[in-house]
């Protein structure tokens, strides 16, 4: 399988800083945000990796990444001009995935202990369209929420009041080259981006909407509360 990160966006729960460097350069423990969405495609036998950026810190993403040999990958680079969204971001990977090929796509702000490994020979084992990996969490509202029925995802709701259950959709997802129809097909959500809510609940409305649940600790660390958390937990984790 290939990989795909996506790390432009505008960051701006995390302005001033983000003025000063795109949000996945900022430091999280001892290396950039960037370098543990990497590292996680790595550790999982992935070889070629795609990163989506934005024009803002377009030079400090190579001079710390380079090709990618000192990770034992290849890093293919893309520029989204302007933040259009996640669902935006992802359709510039179309000409990286072959027809036929799976991959998996990471939200490059989220951070998570589990290894892919496991998740990745499920989707291939059952040839799924799309899987996204959901983790139990006490604030469910805060983000996108599945709403299950006969262990199944039926839909997700953005931020709801009153969500259908804990688990919330991590920034962890499969899909095949498929997925690229469906995203041109979409239309722009009220804000003016392509989300990929509305690609992941096309396929839930189709029943094919495969998923897991992490079972290690997991963080979107898209605020300053959850990149100190971010920080806190990847110290530990590896100069213990
Ligand atoms: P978000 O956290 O939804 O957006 P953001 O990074 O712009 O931050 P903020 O909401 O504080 O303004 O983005 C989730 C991830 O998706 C993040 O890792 C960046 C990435 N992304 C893109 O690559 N392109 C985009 O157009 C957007 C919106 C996000």
């Amino acid at each position: 399988m290939k990989g795909v990160i996506l790390a432009g966006g505008s960051g701006t729960r995390l302005a001033p800083l983000t003025k000063l460097m795109n949000k996945h350069l900022l430091p999280v423990g001892k290396y950039p945000m960037i370098y543990y969405a990497i590292r996680k495609l790595a550790d999982a036998g992935i070889k070629e990796i795609l990163l989506v950026i934005g024009k803002q810190s377009a030079g400090l993403y190579l001079e710390f990444l380079g090709s990618g040999h000192t990770f034992g990958v290849q890093i293919v680079y893309k520029i989204q001009d302007q933040p259009g969204g996640v669902a935006e971001a992802l359709a510039l990977a179309s000409g990286f995935i072959h027809p036929n090929e799976d991959f998996v796509v990471l939200l490059g702000d989220n951070l998570f202990e589990d290894s892919l490994r496991e998740y990745m020979e499920k989707f291939q084992f059952e040839a799924g369209e799309a899987m996204v990996l959901l983790k139990k969490v006490e604030d469910p509202e805060r983000f996108g929420v599945p709403r299950l029925e006969d262990g199944r995802i039926v839909s997700i709701e953005e931020k709801p009041d009153q969500p259908a259950s804990d688990y919330c959709v991590t920034g962890i997802y499969m899909y095949n080259a498929e997925v690229f129809e469906v995203i041109r097909k979409l239309l722009p959500s009220g804000r003016g981006e392509l989300e990929i809510t509305d690609v992941n609940n096309y396929y839930a409305a189709r029943k094919t909407l495969q998923h897991s649940s992490l079972k290690g600790w997991w963080c979107d660390a898209g605020t300053f509360a959850s990149l100190q958390e971010a920080g806190l937990r990847l110290v530990k984790e590896h100069f213990d």
